[in-house]
Parts: structure tokens; C-alpha cells; sequence
């Protein structure tokens, strides 16, 4: 993952550098780094840990003067998270400074090739190959240097790189890794992300893979593999810094659960146009749509849940058996599909690295894609058929919220959508469920506003071994994702089950006191989870437990009830998974964890 920044202007750079990265560090945060060039010499500097520690280092950008530089945040993957191998690194001569994002493949035996012609190796990075190349194609030429390197590298990267001898030009190169250009007045930026770049310009250029582009102050010259120039669309963002920070709230994780009901009408409400969805950006005819005899839902992580969740709302609309797949797994299990494979793939970055790999298998088997994005632009947008939006806004805690529910959303339209063309709903239903998913993002405000009592629950539920979530239905969908947030951002232990299934084995592991969140949100089934909450309690268990409102029985039968408004009871998730996002929010934050930054994680996974 890792995030990486460039900037050359006539401001000092270290403090946009520093800037940069602290948006990007929810990309990585084991160490961090800048160099800046100032005449012929490049400054270097970093550390192991945050940008804290290099913002502490550098005195805040003043030891590391100049006017252009690159900087690195890091998630390790080759060699451990300390000095040695925090970017940016240089080459054995000094004159070189790269900084990456991505893996190198072909890192070893590169290695032994520069080993042998005398170059020697600091760290234990991948990264150090690229810039030792670098030194060794340069005979004066940068641009020729960059391409050399370039066309010895294979797997997925985005390298920015510093050169003594070229004070005041960066290059940016992007192979399979995200990487934008900033357009702006007399100085200019590269990052692996907007959100580093909208606070000097909102004017961008989405480089392709096998693009890299030549940077200084007076402009950009993007080139193909070939070295030849070419004309890039200028892009104007339309997020802005504000989106990016904390406006006012202690972690980005609790200022992204409270835009959720923003997020969710800002997705759904330019897509309803008197009375009918319409899906501009997804126009598939109903002959089109009828020819699919199953969809497939592929992602990572909470994606996955999201398209799991959303999966019973489609099968039931469209009555068209919908599969879901890990996006890890599908890319290398043979799948079969063909032509008549609607693949739906869900990604808030755009740039997971197996779900667009997993794409391309896809799409090589003859299935149309529909993506599912939060990122304007970003890699798996531009694989897809069709896209649909998520107006989540940039999203920076780790863990996601709004990512979730507004992909949610998207599924829950594209099930009515869908189901319409297929001709498989009255009329009066449509409007029926139309009128449900408009009231959706005020359903979900409503949720946020009962949930007053979650950091006292929290503060009992304290520091448990374990937690076990159960549901039916949507309801165990749900479950799934909550046990997900748990322990990504607490470390405790969470598991999911279906209510169901509990007895075949799991409730082996219920004791006296045994923490478990049950959901019995989903309306037609209240009587059998409520069986099943009565079956915990017998163990002896805690049960925290989410019904509808007007449900009195879950009071009787749980220790504490948050209810949550009764909607449609397949599009119950997007209410439910409220609180149990905001609970592992406040267990984390009763513990003193990292929110925003759980240990071992990162934001964009963009390494297999
Ligand atoms: C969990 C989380 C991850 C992501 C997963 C996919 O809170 O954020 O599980 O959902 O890594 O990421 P995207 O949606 O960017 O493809």
C-alpha cells in the first residue's frame, strides 16, 4: 500500500511534502520519509513510525530545505517497519532518490544483477533496486534513466524519483499502482491520492498504467512507455480539504459514521427522477438485462459483506440466482461464467489489488462488469463495463463506514433497477420499494440518534476474550461486517453466525458472561432469532441485541435493546449496521486503540 507525494513549486516543499503525507497515512504509518533537493544536494530524511515522528525530525519540514521533493509513508512489505527500510531511498552514489508504492517482482534477481556490477544494498526493500537502476542507467539523460528502470521492472508500483543533477524536475511513474498529477499555478504535485493534493489544486491527471510523467514547476509532460508525449484530459475534483480532515470530531472513524446520512442521499437521490431510478452511468436494455442467468458479486473485506448483505434484496427483486466470491479467491478459482455472467464488483478505493485482478479474470471469461466505486477514476472504475458512484466523499479511518452503506445503497437501487427491466415487479411494489429505500437516509439518521447509550454499553462490555454476533437472513450479513469492525479497530476477538447454525457447534464456546450481540432486525424471522437469543442466555451469556422499534419481546428476553427504525426488512442492514459500527468504535476508544489507524492495516491494499 503506502502513499506516496512529489512537489516542485516555489514554496519550501518539505511542509507540502509533510502535509501530503499525513492525508495519505491512512495508506500505511510503520515509517515515513522525505527527500528534497536544494541546489545539487537532496536532504534526506526518516524515521521509523508516523509522520509525527518525521514532522518532530525535520523540525516541521526547516531541516530539510528546497523547493521540490518526494515523501513516502509505509506499510511494509519487504523488511521490517524501521529506519533502514523507510523511503525514500538512494543510490549508492547520493544522486538518486525514489520513493515507491507497490512490489517489485522481479526484486531478486535485479538484485544479484547490480550485486555483481558492484552496487551494494543497505535495506532489505525492493525499492533500493530501483533506485540503484536508476544510477546506473543515467548517463546524463533523466528522462532516458526513467525509462530504462521502467522497462526493467515488472509487478505493480508507483515510483516517484529526485535526481541532484535535475534540481526542481521530479518524475512520476505508474505501473498498476494508483498515482495522480496536481495541476496548478507555478507549482505542481504528484500523489497516491486526491485527498493529498485538493488542499493546493483541485485540477488533476489520472495517469494510466505505463504513463509517467516529467514535473517542475512550470508544468507536466506526461509520456507512453515509449518516451513519446501525449495529451492528458485535466480533471477538476470536486471534493474539497474539508472532506479530508476531522471537522471537529476526535477520529475521522466517528466523523465518517455521522456523514453516513449525508453520504446515502447525496448516492441515491440524483439517481431518482420522478418517480424512476435512472442509472445513467449503468443503461443496460431490459433484452441486455435478460440475458444474465446469474450475477456475481466479487470484493475484499467490507465490500464483500456489503455485496453478501445486498445479495438476498437482488435475488429476491430479480428471482436470478446471485453468487458472491471473495475477489481473492475468484481470481484463481477457474470460475465459470460467460457472456451471460453479470459480475457486479465492489471496491471504495477502485484499487484493491485482487478484485481488479480478479476483474480481469472476469472480464477475459466474457462477463459484463458493473463496478461499484468510491474513487472517481481509479483502476477498477476504468476496468469496468459500467460504474456506479458511491458519493461517500473521500473516506480516511482505516475501517470503513460510509464506504459500507453507501455501496449498500447502490445495491439496493441496482436490485429495483434491475428487477423492473426484467419485468419481475408491479408497478405498486416498485413505488412501494422505491419509497423504502427514499426513506433510508433518514432511517439512518434516526439510528445514529438512538444510539446515546453505546459508550456506556461499551464501557461494560470492557476488554472481553471473545464476542460472538448472531443473525438471520440480512441479519447474519450484517453480523458479519460488525465482527469485522470489532476486531479490526479493538483486537478482540469477534466471530459471526448465523443464529441458526450456533448450535451446531460455536455455542461450545458460550459461558457465563460471554459477550454476544444478537440482531433481530430482520422482521419475518424475530421469532426464531428471538429462540435463538433465549438458547445464549440459557449459557449464561450477555446479549446486547438490535430489534425494530415496537419490538418489545428482544427487552424481555436480552440485557440491553438499541432499537432501530422497522423499514422494508431486506434493506434493514443499512440501519442495523449502526450501531454496531458505533460500538466498536466505543470499545476501541474505552481501550486507548489507534481508530483510524489499527495496527497492520492500511486503507488501500493494493499488494496481493
Ligand atoms: C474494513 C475495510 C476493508 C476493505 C477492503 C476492501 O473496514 O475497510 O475490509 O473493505 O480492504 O477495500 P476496497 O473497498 O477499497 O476495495
Amino acid at each position: 500500500m503506502c502513499g506516496i507525494v512529489g512537489f516542485s513549486g516555489e514554496q519550501q516543499a518539505a511542509p507540502v511534502l509533510l502535509d501530503g503525507l499525513k492525508k495519505l497515512e491512512y495508506r500505511g504509518y510503520d515509517s515515513a520519509g522525505i527527500a528534497v533537493s536544494s541546489g545539487s544536494t537532496i536532504n534526506l530524511m526518516k524515521t521509523q513510525g508516523k509522520i509525527v515522528n518525521l514532522c518532530e525530525k525535520t523540525k516541521d519540514g526547516a531541516l530539510t530545505p528546497g523547493t521540490a521533493g518526494i515523501g513516502h509513508t509505509r506499510w511494509a512489505t519487504h523488511g521490517a517497519p524501521n529506519d533502514t527500510n523507510a523511503h525514500p531511498h538512494l543510490s549508492n552514489d547520493g544522486r538518486f532518490a525514489v520513493v515507491h508504492n507497490g512490489i517489485v517482482e522481479n526484486y531478486a534477481e535485479l538484485r544479484e544483477e547490480l550485486k555483481s556490477k558492484g552496487y551494494v544494498f543497505l535495506s532489505e526493500t525492493d525499492t533500493e533496486v530501483i533506485v540503484n537502476l536508476l544510477e546506473y542507467y543515467y548517463k546524463g539523460d533523466l528522462k532516458q534513466a526513467v525509462m530504462k528502470t521502467f522497462n526493467r521492472l515488472e509487478g505493480a508500483y508507483a515510483l516517484g524519483v529526485l535526481c541532484s543533477d535535475c534540481p526542481g524536475k521530479l518524475y512520476a511513474v505508474k505501473e498498476a499502482s494508483p498515482l495522480i498529477l496536481g495541476i496548478g499555478v507555478g507549482e505542481n504535485l504528484f500523489a497516491s491520492d486526491v485527498t493529498a493534493i485538493v488542499s493546493y489544486t483541485k485540477n488533476v491527471i489520472y495517469l494510466e498504467d505505463g504513463e509517467f510523467a516529467e514535473i517542475t514547476p512550470a508544468g507536466v509532460t506526461v509520456f507512453d512507455v515509449a518516451g513519446r508525449p501525449i495529451d492528458k484530459k485535466i480533471t477538476r475534483v470536486s471534493w474539497d480539504i474539508e472532506a479530508a480532515e476531522k471537522g471537529g470530531y476526535e477520529h475521522f472513524m466517528l466523523k465518517e459514521i455521522m456523514e453516513q446520512p449525508h453520504a446515502l442521499k447525496a448516492t441515491l437521490e440524483p439517481r431518482i427522477k420522478d418517480g424512476r431510478i435512472v442509472l445513467d452511468d449503468c443503461d443496460i436494455s431490459p433484452e441486455k438485462m435478460k440475458s444474465f442467468n446469474k450475477i456475481l458479486i466479487t470484493a475484499c473485506g467490507s465490500a464483500y459483506y456489503a455485496g453478501y448483505a445486498a445479495k438476498y434484496a437482488i435475488e429476491k427483486l430479480c428471482r436470478i440466482p446471485v453468487y458472491t466470491e471473495l475477489a481473492s479467491e475468484l481470481r484463481y478459482c477457474d470460475p465459470i461464467m460467460d457472456e451471460h455472467t453479470l459480475l457486479i464488483v465492489l471496491s471504495q478505493s477502485g484499487e484493491t489489488a485482487d478484485t481488479k485482478a480478479a476483474v480481469e479474470e472476469c472480464k477475459k471469461r466474457g462477463a459484463t462488469v458493473i463496478a461499484i466505486v468510491n474513487v472517481v477514476g481509479s483502476s477498477i472504475a476504468r476496468l469496468a463495463d459500467h460504474v456506479l458512484y458511491t458519493w461517500a466523499g473521500p473516506e480516511i479511518a482505516v475501517a470503513t463506514t460510509k464506504g459500507y452503506t453507501t455501496q449498500l445503497i447502490v445495491l439496493y437501487l441496482f436490485a429495483l433497477y434491475a428487477a423492473d427491466k426484467l419485468g419481475r415487479l408491479e408497478a405498486v411494489e416498485y413505488s412501494r420499494l422505491l419509497k423504502e429505500l427514499e426513506l433510508l437516509p433518514g432511517a439512518v439518521q434516526r439510528t445514529l440518534d438512538r444510539c446515546r447509550e453505546l459508550p456506556e454499553i461499551a464501557k461494560a462490555i470492557g476488554n472481553p476474550r471473545d464476542m460472538f454476533f448472531i443473525g438471520r437472513n440480512v441479519d447474519s450479513a450484517v453480523c458479519l461486517e460488525g465482527a469485522l469492525k470489532m476486531k479490526e479497530i479493538s483486537y478482540i476477538h469477534a466471530e459471526a453466525y448465523g443464529a441458526g447454525e450456533l448450535k451446531h457447534g460455536p455455542i461450545a464456546l458460550l459461558e457465563e458472561g460471554t459477550q454476544v450481540v444478537a440482531l433481530a432486525c430482520y422482521e419475518p424471522l424475530l421469532d426464531k432469532t428471538m429462540s435463538n437469543i433465549k438458547e445464549v442466555k440459557a449459557r449464561g451469556a450477555e446479549v446486547l441485541a438490535l430489534a425494530p422499534e415496537g419490538n418489545r419481546r428482544a427487552a424481555a428476553e436480552a440485557d440491553e435493546v438499541i432499537y432501530i427504525p422497522s423499514t422494508e426488512p431486506l434493506f434493514a442492514p443499512l440501519c442495523s449496521i449502526i450501531p454496531l459500527q458505533l460500538l466498536s468504535y466505543y470499545v476501541a476508544k474505552e481501550l486507548g486503540c489507534d481508530i483510524d489507524k489499527p495496527k497492520n492495516l492500511a486503507k488501500s491494499v493494493t499488494v496481493e
